[in-house]
C-alpha cells in the first residue's frame, strides 16, 4: 500500500470529526437540522484550518441521500460516497488561483442553469475565490444575485479582505479561527494512537507550536517527524528536525540579507523551500523576528530564558531601526502576495530579495532611515526603457570614407557587429574608434585607459581578421590618443548608464517604493541602484 500523507488520509468527513471551530460547527449545524438554508457561503481563516473541509461535509449534508438535509450526512450513500471520492456529478469544485479566468468562471456558471444529475443541489465550491479576475467575479455576481433554488455556493478564502463587498454581502460568512496549540498537540496525540505510532508528549507540544495555527502543517510536520524518527516520535529529534527546518533556518536567512548577501539568500529560501517548509510560514517567522528586533531597538529588553536574545540583540546593532520597519513591512505584503506570484518560491524569493535591496549595512550616522536599493533582482520593474538607443549616435565623419577600394561607409561600430569578430580581435576592435581610412589604410585609435589594444599582438590579430574584408593591399594601424567615445564598448556603457538611470527612475516610480518613501521616512540611494541585467557592475562608477 502506498503511503498517504496524514493530512489527506485524516480529513474529516464529518462534522463531528473537525477540530475546533465550533462557532462554525454550532451555527452550521444548527441551520441544517432547523433547514434555514441559504444560498451561498463563505469560509474565510488562514492556511489549513478547515476551510475546503468544511465545504466538502457541507456538500455531504446537503446532498446525503439517506439523511436528507441534515447535519449528520450518513457517509454511506451514493452522493456521500461520491462526495468523498470527488466523483459526484453535482459538486463542482474550482480552484480559482488556476481558473481565473472569465471565460472559465462563465461556462461553469452557464451550467448552473441545469439541474442537478443526481443530486438535490449542484453544489459550487470555489477555492481561493480572491483570486477570480473583476470580471469572473461580475460573472459570478450575476448569478449569486438571482440563484436558481437548486444552487449552492460555497466559497473559501484566506483573504476576504480582497473580495468585492457586492459578493461579501451576498454570503453567509463563517471566519475560521488558527487552531490553538494544545488543540493541535491533542489531534495530533489521537492521530498517532490510531495509527499505532509511539510518541512523546513534549515533541507533540513541539509540532503543534511550529505549525502556528495551522492543522495541515502540524500534521506534514508530524509526517516528516515521523520519517525523521524512524517511525517513532521523539522529543529530541523533533527539536532537532524544527531546529534545522524552521527558527534556525530563518535565522540564516536573515543573517544572508543583513550581509546583502544576494547570493546567499537565494541559497536559503531553494534551502527552506527543500525542507518543505510552509514558506508562508518562513515569512510569519521572518516577520517575528523581525518585530522583536524593533522591540529590542526601541529598548525592550528579551527576557532571560530567551534563547535568541543574543541573536536578536546582535542583529538589533546590525539593521538599522528604520531597514527593520521596511523589512517587516515586506514581509507581511509578502505573504500577502504570496498567492499572487507565479508560484510560491518566485513569491518567497522576490519578497527576500526586495528586503535584500533595503537592508545595506547599518548607517549610525544618518538621522533618516535610508532605503538601499542593491541587488539586480531585487529592482522592480526595472526593464531598460524601450527608448534606450541600442546602436551608438553617429559617427565624426571620416576623413576619407569612400576612397577604398571596398565599400565602407565609415560607419566602423557597425562594420564591428557586421564581421562579428570575436578574440583578441574582437575586443580590440570594439574598444577603437575610426581616426580615418584612406587608401585602403585604416587607422584606429583607443583611449588611453585601453592602451593595451594598440599592443603589435592585438594589432596582428585585428588586421588578419580584417584583411578578409578589406582585400589586398589592407593596412592597419592602432594609436593611443583621444577619442570621441564612438567605439562599440563606449556606445555601450552609455547604454548601460541609461538603462541604469531608468532603472533609478522606475525605483522611484514603483508604488510600493513610494509608499515607503512616504510612510516611513525612506530614502532611495540612487547610486546603489543596479539593473535589471546585471549589467550595472561597471555602470555606477561610469554615471
Ligand atoms: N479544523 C480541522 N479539523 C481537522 N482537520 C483539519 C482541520 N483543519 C485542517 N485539517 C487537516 O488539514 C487538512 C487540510 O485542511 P483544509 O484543506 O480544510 O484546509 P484549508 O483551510 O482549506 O486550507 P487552505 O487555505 O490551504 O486551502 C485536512 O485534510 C485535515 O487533515
Ligand atoms: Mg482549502
Ligand atoms: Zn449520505
Amino acid at each position: 500500500m502506498t503511503y498517504q500523507v496524514l493530512a489527506r488520509k485524516w480529513r474529516p468527513r464529518i462534522f463531528e470529526e473537525i477540530v475546533g471551530q465550533s462557532h462554525v460547527v454550532t451555527a452550521l449545524t444548527n441551520a441544517l437540522d432547523s433547514k434555514r438554508l441559504h444560498h451561498a457561503y463563505l469560509f474565510t481563516g488562514t492556511r489549513g484550518v478547515g476551510k475546503t473541509t468544511l465545504a466538502r461535509i457541507l456538500a455531504k449534508a446537503l446532498n446525503c441521500e439517506t439523511n436528507g438535509i441534515s447535519a449528520h450526512p450518513c457517509g454511506k450513500c451514493r452522493a456521500c460516497l461520491d462526495i468523498d471520492a470527488g466523483r459526484f456529478p453535482d459538486l463542482l469544485e474550482v480552484d480559482a488561483a488556476t481558473n481565473t479566468k472569465v471565460d472559465e468562471m462563465r461556462e461553469l456558471l452557464d451550467t448552473a442553469q441545469y439541474m442537478p444529475v443526481s443530486g438535490r443541489f449542484k453544489v459550487y465550491i470555489i477555492d481561493e475565490v480572491h483570486m477570480l479576475s473583476r470580471h469572473a467575479f461580475n460573472s459570478m455576481l450575476k448569478t449569486l444575485e438571482e440563484p436558481p433554488e437548486h444552487v449552492k455556493f460555497i466559497l473559501a478564502t484566506t483573504d476576504p479582505q480582497r473580495l468585492p463587498v457586492t459578493i461579501l454581502s451576498r454570503c453567509l460568512q463563517f471566519n475560521l479561527k488558527p487552531l490553538t496549540p494544545a488543540l493541535i498537540a491533542g489531534h495530533l496525540k489521537h492521530v498517532l494512537t490510531a495509527e499505532g505510532i509511539a510518541f512523546e508528549e513534549p515533541a507533540l507540544a513541539q509540532l503543534a507550536k511550529a505549525a502556528s495555527g495551522s492543522l495541515r502543517d502540524s500534521l506534514s510536520l508530524l509526517d516528516q517527524a515521523i520519517a525523521h524518527g524512524g517511525g517513532k516520535v521523539a522529543a529530541a529529534q523533533v527539536a532537532e528536525m524544527l531546529g534545522s527546518l524552521g527558527g534556525d533556518l530563518v535565522w540564516q536567512l536573515l543573517e544572508r540579507i543583513a550581509e546583502g548577501d544576494g547570493k546567499g539568500t537565494i541559497a536559503e529560501a531553494e534551502r527552506i523551500a527543500s525542507r518543505s517548509l510552509s514558506l508562508d510560514s518562513a515569512l510569519g517567522d521572518l516577520a517575528a523576528i523581525l518585530h522583536r528586533i524593533a522591540l529590542a531597538q526601541a529598548g525592550a529588553i528579551p527576557a532571560d530564558d530567551d534563547p535568541d536574545a543574543q541573536r536578536i540583540g546582535d542583529m538589533s546593532q546590525r539593521i538599522d531601526a528604520g531597514r527593520v520597519q521596511v523589512m517587516y513591512q515586506i514581509a507581511l505584503l509578502g505573504r500577502r502576495d504570496l498567492a499572487l506570484a507565479p508560484d510560491e518560491l518566485a513569491g518567497f524569493t522576490m519578497a527576500l530579495l526586495r528586503m535584500l535591496s533595503f537592508a545595506g549595512p547599518a548607517n549610525q550616522d544618518r538621522p533618516r532611515s535610508e532605503v538601499k536599493v542593491a541587488t539586480p533582482l531585487a529592482a522592480p520593474a526595472v526593464a531598460p526603457r524601450a527608448n534606450a538607443p541600442s546602436s551608438p549616435p553617429s559617427q565624426p565623419a571620416p576623413s576619407a570614407a569612400s576612397t577604398g577600394p571596398v565599400a565602407f561607409d565609415g560607419d566602423w561600430p557597425a562594420l564591428v557587429e557586421r564581421l562579428r569578430l570575436t578574440g583578441m580581435a574582437g575586443m580590440a576592435a570594439r574598444h577603437a574608434e575610426l581616426d580615418s581610412f584612406q587608401n585602403n589604410h585604416l587607422e584606429l585609435v583607443v583611449p588611453e585607459t585601453d592602451r593595451v589594444y594598440a599592443e603589435k599582438a592585438y594589432q596582428d590579430k585585428l588586421k588578419a581578421d580584417l584583411a578578409a574584408h578589406f582585400g589586398p593591399g589592407f593596412r592597419l594601424s592602432v594609436r593611443v590618443g583621444a577619442t570621441a567615445g564612438a567605439s562599440v564598448a563606449a556606445a555601450k556603457s552609455r547604454e548601460t548608464a541609461l538603462k541604469q538611470a531608468s532603472a533609478a527612475e522606475a525605483i522611484e516610480e514603483d508604488p510600493f517604493v513610494r509608499d515607503l518613501v512616504r510612510d516611513l521616512g525612506a530614502e532611495v540611494v540612487p547610486s546603489s541602484i543596479r539593473p535589471a541585467d546585471g549589467a550595472g557592475k561597471q555602470s555606477s562608477d561610469k554615471r
